[in-house]
């Protein structure tokens, strides 16, 4: 009885600990940095121009009111952390332009907005959002992308080796193409090298006894709480880490290299202490490690965890 009562006390504890840090460091919170939330804000509402723009037959003059409310908040942004609000802000109301101009629409609102988006060209701003073409990639041939996917698997023994810091911007840009509830991109990575930092993260992450040791490269995929807001999105942050890890998982085995996944599952305080050896911010909750290296051998060995049938998982629910 009494181990019950413990353990229900710790289910409350974390749960306690974790709506601190959501309220703490979430995207209305009066204590989350004030750019960083703007930065969050105006690319999630600019999002929302971009998807009125990519919709078959936009409404003429939408969302007036959205774009007036993401030039106040440009106003007020200091594009020193990061020009992209601006850039997509650019390449969405440029788009918005050339839609109405292809309509033969003219209102004082478009002169306003024509302005402002000179008022950004020569500041330097370069456009970089509004909408583009995008098609399904075949490969050479449709098998390729789908054998692809399906000869992944985790990597237990690797090489001996830092990787080199290009191939890593590589292949975290790679990961950067995973997709994220309003283009808010909360995904950080963190990149560790040092063997003593490594050991120290990996003992207390606890999931890779056994090869722990041949680790020289590690990432750790967190997720930023201040583009989060409101009690719905408590646990969006970790969708979207999810998928963006996944992106890493595939952007590693495109590269020919192994990688395995390592849980996070860990209580507050060991998120604090790898916190506190990775040099990771409070505001950032940790998503999942990620071992990577080149692999052993070209064909290593790795356990075989079968996949469920694909009708146990499967519900189909058509007409
Ligand atoms: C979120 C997550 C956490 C994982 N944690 C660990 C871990 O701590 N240690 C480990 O050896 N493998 C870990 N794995 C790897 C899984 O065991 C592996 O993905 C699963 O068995 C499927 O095998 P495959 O990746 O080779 O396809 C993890 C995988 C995921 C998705």
């Amino acid at each position: 009885m009494m181990d019950k009562t413990w353990k229900l006390m710790f289910f409350l504890s974390e749960f306690f600990r974790d709506m601190y840090t959501f309220v703490r460091h979430n995207g209305y919170s009066p204590f989350a940095n004030r750019n960083k939330k703007l930065f969050y804000k105006i690319l999630i509402e600019t999002h929302t121009v971009e998807k009125g723009l990519s919709l078959k037959e936009p409404k003429p003059l939408f969302g007036k009111d959205k774009i007036n409310g993401i030039i106040h908040m440009l106003n007020e942004y200091d594009r020193t952390y990061s020009a992209l609000p601006l850039e997509m802000a650019l390449g969405a109301f440029q788009g918005y332009l050339d839609l109405h101009s292809t309509l033969g629409l003219s209102d004082d609102f478009l002169f306003y907005l024509d302005a402002y988006v000179e008022h950004l060209k020569r500041d330097g701003t370069l456009g970089n959002g509004g909408t583009k073409r995008a098609a399904p990639w075949l490969g050479n041939g449709e098998l390729d992308a789908k054998a692809f996917l399906q000869s992944r698997s985790s990597c237990r023994m690797f090489q001996p080796g830092k990787l080199d810091s290009c191939l890593l911007t590589s292949l975290v840009e790679l990961a950067q193409s995973a997709p994220s509830q309003c283009n808010r991109q909360s995904s950080r990575v963190h990149v560790y090298q040092d063997r003593a930092v490594i050991a120290q993260m990996l003992e207390l992450q606890g999931g890779s006894r056994g090869f722990a040791h041949s680790v020289d490269n590690l990432f750790v995929v967190t997720s930023e709480v201040t583009a989060w807001g409101g009690a719905g999105q408590r646990n969006q942050l970790y969708v979207d880490g999810a998928l963006f890890s996944m992106g890493l998982l595939l952007a590693c085995h495109a590269n020919g290299l192994g990688a395995c996944p390592l849980n996070l599952a860990i209580l507050n305080a060991v998120e604090k202490k790898i916190r506190s050896v990775g040099g990771i911010e409070a505001s950032e909750r940790l998503i999942m490690m990620i071992a990577v290296g080149k692999p052993l051998e070209s064909h290593f060995r790795a356990a075989r965890s079968p996949r469920r049938q694909t009708a146990e998982i499967l519900q189909l629910h058509g007409g």
